[in-house]
């Protein structure tokens, strides 16, 4: 059997269609332009290629776009000052904090002075604990994205056995929120899983998002499971260059799986979407 590819690019490109109508709705009908700050603190050079990203993409969809780069050696006060400002000015409507931080800034510290109802990346402590009680809340974007592409390919998840491999505050952890929210029997794995092979093989949806090039190999995928793989990882390919893999081996996998994202143009593309997605809500829920 050979695997349906789940194309999250092409899905991506709808989910920001819409948002895009949504934008030119909120601004004709309230001239009000929904607004997303991201603030990058150093020159990871992978942070900023993502930071860039975002920009473009906001624009794109008609929002406005406020960057604030800061020196790699930014104090907390002057960050939280920010913040505080970026809370304070309607314009800003969702911030974003680039993570991962410099050592010397507290990262929780800084999330948590975003103001919740600002919090595009749903990382606030408000956010985990409305998410986890299933209430109304701003919803982390990689998993939201993975979410939405499950949804559009089962319709229901009802009583499915999903495995949420990884237990990561940004992906694992929400991830699994959201498969039980959708009535999911689920189980998060992660390094220190026993025979982790064995659990993986009863999911009828796997969630891959440990950050280990092609550790999941396609034996331990359940004929017709869906496979979902969050890993983004540069490995050293052919005539000295680098190429993107998974954390799934994506050539045995896709053929026992019934369905699978590949790396790159599969959960990538509708994170940042999701972002946009986010930042709408964002501004419709700040606007009555
Ligand atoms: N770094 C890697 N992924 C993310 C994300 O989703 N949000 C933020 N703020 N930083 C990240």
């Amino acid at each position: 059997m050979s695997a349906k590819i789940i194309d999250g690019k092409a899905f991506a490109a709808t989910v920001r269609e819409k948002v895009a109508g949504h934008v030119a709705h909120i601004k004709q009908e309230r001239g009000i332009t929904p607004g997303l700050a991201v603030v990058l603190v150093g020159e990871d050079p992978a942070s900023a290629v993502y930071v860039r990203n975002k920009g473009k993409q906001t624009v794109e969809v008609g929002m406005a776009s406020f960057e604030h780069k800061l020196a790699a050696d930014t104090s907390e006060e002057a960050l939280l000052a920010l913040i505080e400002q970026l809370n304070a000015d309607p314009e800003v409507h969702g911030i974003l904090v680039q993570l991962p931080l410099p050592a010397h800034l507290n990262s929780d510290l800084v999330i948590n002075a975003i103001d919740p109802a600002k919090d595009v990346d749903g990382f606030h402590i408000s956010n985990v604990g409305l998410l986890g009680t299933g209430q109304k809340s701003m919803v982390p974007c990689t998993p939201l994205g993975c979410l939405m592409m499950l949804r559009d390919h089962h319709g229901s998840l009802s009583g499915m056995d999903a495995v949420v491999v990884g237990r990561s505050n940004i992906v694992g952890k929400p991830m699994a929120q959201l498969l039980l929210g959708d009535s999911c029997t689920v189980t998060i794995a992660h390094s220190r899983t026993k025979d982790l092979a064995e659990v993986v093989r009863r999911a009828d949806i796997v969630v891959a998002a440990v950050g280990r090039p092609e550790m999941i190999p396609g034996d331990w995928i359940k004929e017709g499971a869906t496979v979902i793989d969050v890993g983004i990882n540069r490995v050293p390919g052919d005539a000295g260059k680098t190429r993107l893999v998974g954390d799934v081996d994506y050539a045995s996998a896709s053929e026992r799986a019934g369905a699978i994202t590949p790396v790159p143009g599969g959960v990538g593309p509708m994170t940042i979407a999701c972002l946009l997605a986010n930042t709408v809500t964002a501004c419709c829920r700040a606007n009555g």
